[in-house]
């Protein structure tokens, strides 16, 4: 069964492990943790499989203002559409006529091809934006 919550701090640790596997540059514990402490502005959200985290969502939701932090599917989850379920739960989040944006490497094509389908678009780059040197593209979407 595949369902989408609430991260809470019980699931810290899965989403420390999680992040270490998927990033060359990763979040630590005490960052994600962070995003916890700030619930009144923050969308936390996690996609489960079997009472599995196979996926989270960090969001910064200002009211009309939002913004996606991080966004990760665990390895063996990937391209199995647990993206898609926590960018649609994200949305239901999200008030009409919300402006999101977000960041994303430019070489990171499949992150890019799941914000493109649900109707971002590129307005801009940052250059040099990660600590590697990468650049990143600026992505955004009207609600
Ligand atoms: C980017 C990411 C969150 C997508 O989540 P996912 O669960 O793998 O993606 P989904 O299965 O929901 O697929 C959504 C779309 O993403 C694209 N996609 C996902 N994985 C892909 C891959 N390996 N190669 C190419 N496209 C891919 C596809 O377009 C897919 O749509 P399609 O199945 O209709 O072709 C996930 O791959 C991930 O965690 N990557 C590493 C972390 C990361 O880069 N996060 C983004 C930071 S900005």
């Amino acid at each position: 069964m595949i369902e989408v919550h609430e991260i809470t701090i019980k699931d810290l640790d899965a989403l420390a492990a999680i992040e270490a596997r998927v990033f060359r540059h990763p979040w630590t514990r005490n960052q994600i943790a962070e995003c916890l402490y700030h619930e009144s502005v923050s969308v936390n959200l996690a996609v489960k499989e079997d009472g599995e985290i196979a996926g989270y969502l960090f969001a910064l939701d200002t009211g009309k203002e939002a913004q996606i932090l991080n966004i990760a599917v665990d390895v063996p989850y990937q391209h199995k559409g647990f993206g898609q379920e926590l960018m649609k739960a994200f949305f239901k989040t999200i008030e009409k006529d919300s402006h999101i944006s977000l960041e994303v490497r430019k070489s990171n094509l499949p992150a890019i091809k799941l914000y493109s389908d649900y109707g971002f678009e590129t307005v801009g780059e940052r250059e040099q934006y990660y600590p590697d040197g990468e650049d990143a593209l600026v992505m955004t979407k009207d609600m």
